[in-house]
């Protein structure tokens, strides 16, 4: 594995099954890796609000026997008084690993390349690795697999989520529809989808992806149907009204599902909204499984923490 895990194309098909195997067991047997970071500290660095990302990493670090640091930007001098390359020397001197949500994937990248110790990307404006990595950890829980599943991504697609399981689901063999209004603003970035493509053929994994404006063609016999804030975290209010005209074709309601698979799951990376991205009957439904998304991010970035300190 590389030093740095910044999106997740930069892992292989078998580093990504990896982590999801050892999340597996870790999630089992917690207990059997409670001293694994005895005496190591994690710095977590943020930029944006969280409650996932925050909770589940200082939890993970507990657990496993070492301590996080919680460092938000606001009370920092980086970006202001001190660069970030100053910032990450200086921080590789106290810490074992990093983590960090900023805004700027261009931040993180330069983050990590003054970091001497790994840096973990917890959401930029470009990717969001660690949430798919439990996603997919959940998806494999359900459904017995990865290879062959289809999924459907639904609604803002150009965005950090849309992203990652892009490269996800290529790494892993789903494949993966996504349905977004037409528009660059609204479908993932070309360089994302072509990589992602590349992927899928560097591993022959089959993974195919389809991109398209016709949710009902996106939903169709699908596995799994995912969905993502209309109102990421930089988005301003501002644009809440016109943002809901253009997305609300988009929700995710029972009559949607219903073109599912009988016994596809519902994902939300959370946080969410009932009546925006998805209606309260889906996401409170039966066919739900955010809450098992959100715990599987303790234990999936447990895994990471291990994997990438050598320390399993
Ligand atoms: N899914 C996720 O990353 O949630 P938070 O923003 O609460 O961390
Ligand atoms: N796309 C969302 C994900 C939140 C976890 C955002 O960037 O706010």
């Amino acid at each position: 594995m590389e030093k740095d895990l910044l999106d997740l194309s930069t892992l292989t098909d078998k580093e990504i099954i990896g982590i999801i195997d050892l999340a597996n067991q870790i999630k089992k047997n917690p207990e059997a890796y409670n001293t694994k970071l005895k005496g190591r500290t994690l710095l977590m660095i943020f930029e944006k609000p969280s409650l996932r990302t925050r909770v589940s990493f200082e939890t993970g670090m507990t657990q496993l026997g070492g301590h996080g640091i919680y460092y938000d930007i606001a009370t920092s001098p980086m970006g202001k008084k001190e660069s970030i390359a100053d910032t990450a020397a200086t921080a590789s001197r106290y810490v074992d690993i990093i983590m960090a949500r900023l805004f700027s994937h261009d931040h993180i990248r330069e983050l990590a390349s003054n970091a001497s110790c790994p840096v973990i990307n917890a959401l930029t404006d470009h990717t969001h690795p660690c949430q798919i990595l439990a996603d997919l950890q959940t998806i494999r829980e359900k459904k017995g697999k990865l290879k062959g599943l289809k999924l459907a991504y639904v609604g803002n697609s150009n965005n950090n989520v849309t992203h990652s399981l892009l490269y996800g689901c290529a790494l892993v063999g789903m494949h993966i529809s996504v349905a977004s209004p037409e528009g660059p603003n609204y479908e993932p970035q070309l360089a994302v989808v072509t990589k992602a493509k590349l992927l899928a053929e560097k591993f022959k994994t089959g993974s195919k992806i389809v991109l398209t404006n016709d949710v009902a063609t996106a939903v169709k016999n699908t596995d799994v149907v995912y969905t993502d804030s209309w109102m990421s975290y930089h988005i301003p209010e501002k644009e809440k009204e016109s943002r809901i005209k253009v997305f609300m074709p988009y929700q995710v309601n029972q009559e949607l599902m219903d073109k599912a698979k009988d016994d596809a799951i519902f994902m939300n990376c959370l946080p969410a909204i009932r009546g925006m991205e998805q209606t309260a009957e889906v996401i409170d439904g039966p066919q739900s499984v955010v809450f098992d998304e959100a715990e599987n991010r303790l234990h999936v970035q447990k895994a990471l923490m291990l994997k990438l300190l050598k320390a399993e």
